[in-house]
């Protein structure tokens, strides 16, 4: 892909803070962005598996990014707070959020859902991003034109059969997304909800095991289109990733 004047001027400098870096879609964004020259703040749950992206791109792009081992499941607000006085003191500033962790276990049908598992997945995919944001907002604020980008599913995700838990989160998410972009509405903050296509990633794999992964596009694909929309369409409260054709 070539990079567009546009794309790197919007993303060069800016401080980004994103969850789920290890994942299929936060590696591809992770290699982009650092392409790009943002300054990279990497979270994922799994320290060995953010070392190794770390090492990728300072291969690749001779950048070192902050590296933030947390797990979203057990993270307190006292460890949000934390975290969001990490990145005051180390970079003094954040200019976007990208909640990309995920968790997904599999297809589970509701009647055999196992209780804590409902409790993990909705805490994961919709009560920790929430209280992520909240603990960054302060930081968020003081940034004019920062942004907070929450993905979503395609549309019905939240009814398709045996999403469970996920499922019925990243509906949630699409609502929560929205009034949070009204709340914030005079504040400068700007909160868009991204929607994705399928994408070849070991999410995907956990419940479509038996396709053909070629069948289903590139994660690097769908961030450099991602990043794109964002800098250089107006900045709104919902965007919409289309499948590569
Ligand atoms: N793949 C698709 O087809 C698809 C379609 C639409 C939307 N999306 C959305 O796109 C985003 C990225 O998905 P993906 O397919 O790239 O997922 P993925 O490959 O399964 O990656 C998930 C990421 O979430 C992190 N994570 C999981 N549980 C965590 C926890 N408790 N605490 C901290 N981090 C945790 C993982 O970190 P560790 O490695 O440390 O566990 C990993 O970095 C998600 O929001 C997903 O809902 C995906």
């Amino acid at each position: 892909m070539s990079l567009s004047p546009s794309l790197s001027a919007f993303w060069r400098g800016r401080v980004v803070l994103l969850t789920g870096a290890t994942g299929g879609l936060g590696r591809a964004l992770a290699r982009r962005l650092a392409a790009l020259g943002s300054e990279l703040v990497l979270l994922a749950r799994r320290s060995a598996a953010l070392a190794r992206v770390h090492d990728e791109l300072e291969a690749l792009e001779g950048i070192r990014p902050g590296l933030y081992p947390l797990d979203l499941e057990r993270a307190s607000p006292a460890d949000y707070e934390e975290l969001a006085a990490t990145l005051e003191r180390e970079y003094g500033r954040l200019d976007v959020l990208i909640h990309a962790a995920a968790h997904f276990p599999g297809l589970t049908p509701l009647e055999h859902t196992d209780p804590v598992e409902w409790l993990r997945g909705l805490h994961v995919n919709l009560s920790a991003p929430l209280f992520l944001t909240m603990a960054c907002l302060p930081l968020l604020r003081r940034r004019s034109g920062s942004q907070v980008l929450f993905l979503l599913e395609g549309e019905g995700c939240s009814r398709r059969p045996l999403y469970g838990a996920y499922g019925i989160a990243k509906g949630a998410l699409a609502e929560l997304a929205a009034m949070l972009d009204r709340e914030l509405a005079a504040s400068g903050v700007r909160v868009t909800a991204v929607r994705l296509p399928p994408m070849r990633t070991a999410l995907r794999a956990r419940a479509w095991f038996a396709e053909d992964p070629r069948a289903v596009p590139d994660p690097a694909s769908c961030a450099d289109e991602m990043l794109e929309r964002l800098a250089e369409d107006a900045p709104s409260a919902a965007i919409a990733v289309s499948r590569p054709a």
